[in-house]
């Protein structure tokens, strides 16, 4: 396991070595370190202590935790939003409190595992449909003509980096009468022209029957999860979900760096755009050396291997160059191996040509051995 010894930036200290260039997590926009962000959490941490001890419904509201559900509401075009403890919740309370609305679920068959955690254990019927493959969903669609169903997808999968086709999981949950939710946990702050995740991308924003639960773990550069809907929807959270009202309230410096992040990110729409170049950039590079990988546009690039061995040794390998790119196998079903790349708007073009050259230095050295 990598041990951090140091914060996450386009370098880490990492099991006690030197600064290595870091190409993991996901930090995509920078922000988990932007000095910023840095100043305003100390700033809330002096004024409110490290924690308000309380949950959200009896004394753990505080001005800004409102102060920063207004603004993602208005980050994300929304009549309100709240924010709890982790985005591995979202899903979970989205399934509860739109319980009335389903009777089944319909799940990619790669969705994370907070998709899974947080299905209802009274509900009849679960299947599973083809990763990606909204054909297969319509078929098991078809199969339950008198079920009220939900569909439920990640957005961008957080292994693959692939983005899901919300845009015909939208039209079949139209056709069939389902509710579609798309957990956005890698697409906030990332896709689309706003950065509200895969629904802008696929222009479906504020659609009706499609919900988004998303974090601020991620892009946003802060922590926590949180939900934008209308009005009723917020509401019913609000009163009947006890993730959200129940457990205790987002520690004040973590609430702060995400108002400022929120702030930061609309004023520096660039910080998207220099993402978006290095994400080309990289992944020109690794399709020009013949890695088996996905196309498409998301910063979460995968190299796929058949032998898990083969990962662990490119991820090594990096390592003892001086990069960080893990070999992982969960949270997620999946029968291939992957070096999981990722890629941000601080990274340098020289670090970006550096692990390309590291990758075609391992390819030249060892790939023969192992295919
Ligand atoms: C698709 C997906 N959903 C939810 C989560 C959980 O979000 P959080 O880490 O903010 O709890 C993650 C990863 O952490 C994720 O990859």
């Amino acid at each position: 396991m990598n041990i951090l010894n140091s914060g996450v930036g386009r370098t880490i200290r990492v099991n006690d070595k030197t600064l290595l260039s870091y190409f993991a997590g996901n930090n995509y926009l920078g922000l988990a370190n932007n000095p910023l962000l840095v100043k305003n959490a100390i700033k809330a941490l002096k004024k409110y202590g490290v924690n308000f001890a309380a949950s959200r419904r009896t004394t753990g509201t505080s001005d800004i935790h409102l102060e920063l559900e207004k603004s993602l509401a208005e980050y994300k075009g929304q009549q309100d939003a709240v924010v709890f403890a982790s985005g591995y919740m979202g899903n979970k309370i989205l399934l509860h409190v739109l319980r009335g609305r389903y009777d089944s679920i319909f799940a990619d068959s790669m969705v994370h595992s907070s998709i899974t955690d947080g299905i209802p254990c009274d509900i009849p019927q679960v299947k599973y449909y083809e990763h990606a493959n909204p054909s297969h969903l319509e078929e098991l669609l078809k199969a339950s003509p008198k079920s009220r169903p939900l569909i439920i997808t990640d957005g961008i999968f957080a292994l693959t980096g692939e983005i899901a086709p919300v845009d015909q999981l939208y039209s079949l949950a139209q056709k069939y009468g389902a509710t579609l939710i798309v957990d956005d946990a890698h697409a906030t702050g990332v896709l689309g022209e706003n950065g509200r995740g895969t629904p802008e991308h696929f222009h479906l924003d504020n659609a009706p029957d499609l919900y988004q639960s998303e974090t601020m773990s991620k892009a946003i550069g802060s922590y926590g999860g949180f939900i934008a809907g209308n009005h009723g929807l917020i509401e019913a959270i609000r009163k009947k979900s006890t993730f959200y009202g129940a457990s205790t309230a987002l520690p004040p410096p973590i609430v702060a760096a995400g108002l400022s992040s929120l702030k930061l990110i609309e004023k520096h729409p660039e910080l998207r755009t220099t993402l978006m170049n290095n994400t080309r950039m990289l992944r020109k590079g690794i399709e020009d050396l013949a890695f088996s990988t996905t196309t498409g546009s998301t910063p979460i690039i995968p190299l796929y291997f058949k032998k898990k061995q083969t990962a662990v040794h490119l991820s090594q390998f990096l390592e003892e160059n001086g990069i960080v790119a893990p070999a992982v196998d969960y949270p997620v079903k999946t029968s291939q191996f992957i070096v999981r790349i990722t890629v941000s708007s601080i990274h340098t073009e020289t670090q970006i040509q550096h692990l390309l050259q590291t990758l075609k230095q391992w390819r030249e050295k060892y790939d023969t051995h192992h295919h």
